[in-house]
């Protein structure tokens, strides 16, 4: 905790892993508070630098490109893009979104390693580890399922178990397989380097952690608190793998970096570019005497790799500062449910960013009022509803148009004029003004950003209470001097939004601000900015009213919960029926084998529904020497019209068989992936029906 006030403050959100799409989770997580603090201390006029980037490195990358026939470099490609993009049309404003595939990351994180290894901070050990002979592969991490021991979960990966959270090491499975082929692994031996995090605790991290007991977040603390309790394991840094940051050690071949060593090094490397991009010196950023400040908003999963085992990295190091502060937020569920990317439960940002295109603020809002800040919390889009429409459209949006029209309709649209003898009349109000606005400061300075932000509307709400109590469109007909005094205040309460509402709501903010024309300083939040609450003065034109909000209609929310609904329809089907590991290959066959098997294309001429079976469609196939009837199990792939005209693969020779009273004779080819895709199978081009397939 640093006490004397810093030079300068360097925020972190953590390197989203480049494997899918930004979800609201993350989002609620991390890169709101993070996003909420940079732009309240930039409004501070604190000098402020907010980094992150994509974490592309590590096993949940390569298996996964390997599930989908890519190559890691082509998947973190396609994720960086798409979650830079995201990010940045939702309003989160880093300084700089970096990546890890980088060679200046590389470097950075290479530096790194030699100079710890230099000094003599890694043990290498040389140990049996399991293999899966025919990859030819070391199971390291997410390479290696089998079943948890705490809970009995039978998909738990070699590093962790996702359902009850348990981190684990590949030797702690029961019944371990391979999650590449499914093969029983053997072991084999191996040299790896590691951290002694063991010696760490006690030189460093006990004393660390325990400095800070009262400045950081119950949960935070609780947790590194009950690791240190357990005490400290040496953990290996490096890996047998060909994706990542190469070990900088000669005999190290066929070596890289373990993730977690290198992605937090990633705050580093993104700092250096953006230094290099500015004209800045990074060492300002992270030297141990450069007086910067460093926090790290990460999300609950992460707490250990943040509070203990990167800690000890920068204190083994030796030149870098350490992390000041670490608000990470509990976990947000969706509807209910543990929000999972690999079982498409989330709602995705780019998706939500397509559907309400221009509403960003409104799920910056709903994600800031139910933040899991100190418990893990539920997004439902019903409630999502409410709250836009009962909180933004009617209390804030509506307070805004109210005065915009007012003085529109009264005043030509000019802030008229203030009589000072209304001061007394308006007094409680700006009493309670400020008061919310300090409660709101102390709230940001402590990252209780749900409670800041809910003075925001209460402000608002006050505004509204303002206008219910004077009445202005009543007192114009008696009073038109007061009337004028009446909107004058409340027109300095919209300012004053615009302003208190910059860090949460900074679309909305600018608008509310282009509305009243009014363009402010950067460094406007100050302890005295709430003071004369005396923003425009009379005379001062506004621009024409419109509306904030648009509340959101039933049939969006519907829309949603559908794609939801569905969602789960797929994912209860598919583990009825599949695996989730890698499918294996199947044992080999000979040609004469493949032979047998008469494969046509075939055209198809008609497609229906079968009565009382969601998943079939029944098919009339061209195969040019005669039309076949086919049954298919992809009804929830297709609607019936789009396969009408379709070249697919026909297996031609299978025997024919009853499915519900209809003889189906034979079978369409499809691709498929275990995660909900199936595409028909067909030629490229043109050809005729019955051509053979070979
Ligand atoms: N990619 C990790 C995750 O999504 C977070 C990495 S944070 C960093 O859980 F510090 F390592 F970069
Ligand atoms: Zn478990």
């Amino acid at each position: 905790m640093i006490h004397a006030e810093p030079k300068r403050t360097l925020i972190t959100a953590a390197l989203p892993y480049a494997n899918g799409p930004v979800h609201i989770g993350h989002l609620a997580g991390c890169y709101l508070p993070a996003d909420i603090y940079a732009r309240y201390l930039r409004l501070c006029g604190k000098e402020t630098l907010f980094v992150c980037g994509s974490d592309e490195h590590g096993v949940a990358i390569t298996l996964k490109a390997k599930k989908e026939g890519i190559t890691p470099q082509q998947m973190v490609d396609k994720y960086h893009t798409l979650m830079k993009e995201s990010f940045e049309q939702f309003g989160i404003s880093f300084d700089i979104y970096h990546r890890t595939s980088e060679k200046l990351h590389a470097e950075t994180a290479s530096d790194f390693f030699k100079v710890m290894y230099d000094k003599g901070g890694f043990i290498e050990k040389t140990e049996e580890q399991y293999y899966d002979a025919d990859q030819k592969q070391f199971l390291a991490d997410r390479y290696i399922t089998g079943t948890c021991p705490r809970c009995g979960n039978a998909g738990a990966y070699g590093d962790q178990c996702e359902k009850c959270g348990t981190s684990l090491s590949p030797k702690d499975l029961i019944n371990p397989r391979s999650a590449i082929s499914g093969n029983t692994p053997v072991l084999k031996t191996t040299s790896h380097w590691y951290l002694p995090l063991d010696q760490l605790q006690k030189t460093f991290l006990n004393d660390y952690i325990n400095q800070h007991k009262d400045d950081w977040k119950v949960n935070v603390y609780g947790q590194c608190k009950s690791w240190l309790d357990a005490g400290l394991q040496p953990r290996a840094i490096t890996r047998d793998l060909d994706w990542g940051v190469p070990v900088p050690v000669k005999g190290a071949e066929g070596k890289v970096l373990y993730v977690w060593f290198d992605a937090p090094i990633g705050y580093v490397s993104a700092t250096k570019a953006w230094c290099e991009a500015n004209g800045k010196n990074w060492h300002d950023y992270w030297d141990k005497n450069s007086g910067t400040r460093l926090l790290h908003f990460i999300g609950k999963d992460n707490i250990v790799f943040h509070c203990l085992i990167f800690p000890a990295i920068l204190h083994a190091q030796g030149e870098f500062v350490l992390p000041d502060n670490v608000p990470a937020n509990e976990f947000l569920n969706l509807e209910g449910d543990k929000i999972s990317t690999s079982r498409n439960w989330a709602v995705w940002l780019h998706e939500y960013l397509h559907d309400f295109p221009g509403r960003e603020d409104e799920l910056r809002y709903v994600l800031t009022s139910i933040a899991p800040e100190t418990k893990d919390s539920d997004f439902s889009w019903k409630d999502y509803q409410q709250r836009v429409n009962s909180e933004l459209v009617s209390i804030l949006g509506n307070f805004i148009n109210r005065v915009m029209v007012l003085t529109w309709k009264f005043f030509d649209g000019k802030v008229p004029a203030y009589n000072a003898a209304y001061h007394t009349q308006d007094q409680q109000y700006r009493k309670e003004l400020k008061y919310g606005f300090h409660v709101m400061e102390e709230a940001l300075r402590h990252f209780r950003f749900r409670e800041a932000q809910s003075e925001l509307i209460n402000m608002a709400r006050l505004g509204n209470k303002y206008l219910a109590e004077l009445e202005p469109w009543h007192l114009i007909k008696t009073d038109k001097e007061k009337t004028a005094s009446v909107l004058h205040f409340g027109l300095q309460i919209a300012a004053a939004l615009s302003i208190a509402g910059r860090p949460f709501l900074p679309k909305t903010a600018d608008k509310i601000a282009s509305l009243l024309n009014l363009t402010f300083d950067k460094k406007l939040w100050d302890v005295h900015f709430f003071e004369s609450l005396e923003f425009l003065g009379a005379g001062h034109q506004l621009n024409e009213a419109s509306i904030l909000f648009k509340p959101i209609e039933d049939e969006e929310v519907q829309k949603q919960t559908d794609r939801l609904e569905q969602i789960k329809k797929d994912n209860e089907s598919k583990t009825a029926t599949q695996p989730t590991a890698l499918n294996a290959v199947k044992t080999d066959i000979t040609y004469d084998d493949f032979d047998k098997i008469d494969l046509r294309v075939g055209k198809i001429l008609e497609a229906e529904r079968v009565p009382k079976a969601d998943k079939l469609l029944k098919l009339t196939v061209d195969l040019g020497f005669e039309k076949r009837t086919i049954l298919s199990g992809i009804a929830e792939y297709y609607k019936p019209e789009e396969l009408v005209g379709k070249l697919v693969t026909v297996v031609a020779n299978l025997a024919p068989r009853k499915i519900r009273g209809i003889e189906s004779q034979g079978m369409l080819l499809m691709a498929g992936n275990d995660f909900g895709k199936l595409y028909s199978v067909g030629p490229e081009q043109d050809i005729e029906p019955g051509s053979v397939v070979k």
